[in-house]
């Protein structure tokens, strides 16, 4: 990469107040262009009034927000280079499939024929052409849901909004939409703000992942940093299952004495755990199986952890194992607080 990055969305300090619910807290904010960057967080905690900042229809109480370097403050919905597709997809029934996606060019005053020629481009986008005449009810919903997101990418934002979009699938269409939605990314080169509380969602797809807690971010990242790297004993915990270790425990698992984090893939089980830093005798307490692992609780030190084994590793309970896990795979982390 030769040019320098551009900025797509800057918050500056922003904040958004409902009454007394501080519902955007203080957030700061940069996503790059081209950028598929995940708002991951837990129910309230501040992702759709952060889009609706975004896309303009929220104004903040304080702080600033520019789009391409342009200040948004003031800047109606439609004058700025964003496009939201919203969770419920808020087609127009009465309307086909082709009118509902040429809606916003028929707005903005382009002819017939131009508008019905983008509306078939952006809905061959999608993979849904020869869909033109149905109407909404006549779809399956996974196909409204493409029908919403050739709605919004029919006039070419600079910035695609989505909005927890996949909420409503079943989990093999919502998988089959992940991969479109990451191959639409990659042919477009558009920058995607992709709302979810799925962290697996958030980790598969995204560039960078902003982990939401009380309207504030907590962290900032990489997925393998969210994952790897938790900050805070709410990021260990919210972003996939976690062992979390109190500053008393850690050092008895060969850890320091801070809050600590130590994923159950990490925990190996008999001959496995021969080979590692950390070897301790450990009881079964449970073995769940889950197709491809068996999920293990164990008891080490007289604490509960979980563990992954192998399918293959069917353990009964009360047996005593040998458990181990390498030195690098505890991670200390910040302590425990309202935000953290
Ligand atoms: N118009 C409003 N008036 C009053 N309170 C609001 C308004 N919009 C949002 N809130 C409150 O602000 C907080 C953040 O809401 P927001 O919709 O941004 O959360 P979210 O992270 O998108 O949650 P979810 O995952 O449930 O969609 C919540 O406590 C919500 O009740
Ligand atoms: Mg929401």
């Amino acid at each position: 990469m030769t040019s320098p990055s551009t900025t797509a969305v800057l918050f500056q300090n922003v904040t958004r107040h409902f009454g007394t619910v501080r519902a955007v807290d203080g957030v700061d904010l940069k996503i790059e262009q081209g950028e598929f960057f995940a708002m991951l967080g837990p129910s309230g905690s501040g992702k759709t009034t952060c889009l609706r900042l975004i896309a303009g229809f929220e104004q903040p109480t304080a702080g600033h927000i520019e789009i391409f370097n342009e200040t948004a403050e003031g800047l109606a919905p439609n004058r700025r280079d964003v496009n939201t597709v919203f969770q419920d997809y808020a087609l127009f029934p009465h309307m086909t499939v082709l009118d509902n996606v040429a809606y916003g060019l028929m707005v903005r005053g382009v002819s017939r024929p131009d508008r019905e020629r983008r509306a078939r481009e952006a809905l061959s986008l999608v993979r849904l052409e020869g869909m033109d005449a149905r109407r909404p009810a006549q779809l399956s919903g996974g196909q409204r849901q493409r029908v919403a997101l050739a709605r919004a990418l029919v006039n070419r934002p600079k910035v695609l909004l989505l909005d927890e979009p996949l909420g409503a699938l079943d989990l093999k269409l919502r998988e089959d939409m992940q991969e479109e939605l990451r191959r639409l990314h990659k042919q477009l080169g558009l920058t995607f703000v992709f709302v979810t509380h799925d962290q697996g969602e958030a980790l598969s797809m995204a560039d960078r992942v902003a982990v939401f807690n009380q309207g504030r971010i907590v962290q900032v990242g990489t997925p393998e940093d969210i994952y790897q790297r938790p900050t805070t004993r709410f990021v260990a915990e919210f972003v996939g299952s976690s062992n979390v270790l109190t500053p008393d425990e850690a050092p008895r698992f060969g850890g320091v004495s801070h809050w600590t984090s130590l994923r159950p893939e990490a925990i190996l089980i008999g001959s496995a755990a021969e080979a590692m830093d950390i070897r301790q005798p450990a009881e079964v307490v449970d073995q769940q199986f889950q197709g491809a692992m068996r999920k293990t609780l164990l008891k080490i030190n007289g604490r509960e952890v979980w563990s992954l084994a192998p399918a293959a590793q069917a353990l009964e309970a009360g047996r005593t194992v040998t458990v181990g896990w390498a030195q690098g795979a505890l991670h200390a982390m910040k302590g425990e607080g309202a935000h953290v």
